[in-house]
């Protein structure tokens, strides 16, 4: 971590009210910004964490909660896409729904946030976009076609963004975790845990600070040239992509 002196910035996680996004959450607390997390479903907060209501499907929901974020801590700087969804399932069995409300969430909804949120970074002249994909976006994964195909278009999606708004002081970078300890893999089959164990070079799976402190460094000043990379956090799962 730097230890150069630090001017609290106003930070916003979707989806930080469990899982990565809560350790991004307090990671970038512990940093000593003024952290805001949107959730659906109610929880308790660790102290100092912002919590407001928000369906990233709900572009009116998001609306409120930014104007909420940003009357409480000012401008959002640092904007970390987080908030998403599985509904796994082989292709033939994969219905039209799956695969369009895996993509409303996980890919629309980063476009309905970063849209938000870009308005305020072009005013400041600066800001810091991440988006948390994953390493099925660009490695593939069986049974995850809705989700693999959401997870890439963030690539695209951070580089287009990258290109428009280089220039003004934003940056925008896509964070790719492999397996990470969270609800979201739990519920995953023995047997699949099992495969994925074996195909990471890493042998082991990863806590959730260790995604968290990759996304602090990059929103930080020491990372201020890198912007449209694809970082993964994965233990060498995917590399090569
Ligand atoms: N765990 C992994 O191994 C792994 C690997 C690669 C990528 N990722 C990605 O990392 C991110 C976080 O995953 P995780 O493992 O922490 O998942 P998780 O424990 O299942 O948490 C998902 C979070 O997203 C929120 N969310 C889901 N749909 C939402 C919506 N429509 N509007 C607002 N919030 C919504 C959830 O809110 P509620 O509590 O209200 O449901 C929750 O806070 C996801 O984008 C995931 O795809 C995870």
């Amino acid at each position: 971590m730097s230890t150069e002196a630090h001017t609290p910035r106003s930070v916003l996680i979707t989806g930080g009210n469990r899982g990565i996004g809560l350790a991004i959450a307090k990671a970038f607390a512990a940093n000593g910004d003024k952290v805001a997390v949107t959730y659906r479903t109610p929880t308790d907060l660790p102290e100092g964490i912002l919590g407001v209501q928000a369906d990233v499907t709900d572009e009116g929901s998001i609306d409120r909660a930014f104007s909420e974020v940003e009357a409480a801590h000012g401008p959002i700087e640092v904007l970390v896409a987080n908030a998403g969804i599985t509904k796994d399932t082989l292709l033939l069995r994969m219905s039209e729904d799956d695969f369009t409300s895996v993509l409303d969430t996980n890919l629309t909804g980063a476009f309905r946030v970063i849209k938000r949120a870009s308005k305020g970074m072009i005013r400041l002249r600066k800001g810091r976009v991440i988006l948390i994909s994953s390493v099925s976006g660009l490695y593939g994964a069986p049974g995850q076609i809705n989700y693999s195909a959401s997870k890439a278009g963030l690539v695209g999606l951070a580089r287009s963004f990258t290109r428009e708004l280089g220039g003004r002081g934003i940056t925008a970078n896509v964070v790719a975790p492999g397996f990470i300890k969270t609800d979201m893999t739990a519920e995953l089959p023995e047997e699949t845990q099992k495969d994925y164990l074996s195909r990471v070079p890493a042998g082991r799976f990863a806590e959730p600070e260790e995604v968290a402190d990759v996304v602090r460094w990059i929103a930080s000043d020491e990372a201020g040239y890198i912007s449209g990379a694809v970082i993964p956090v994965d233990g060498g799962l995917g590399m090569g992509h």
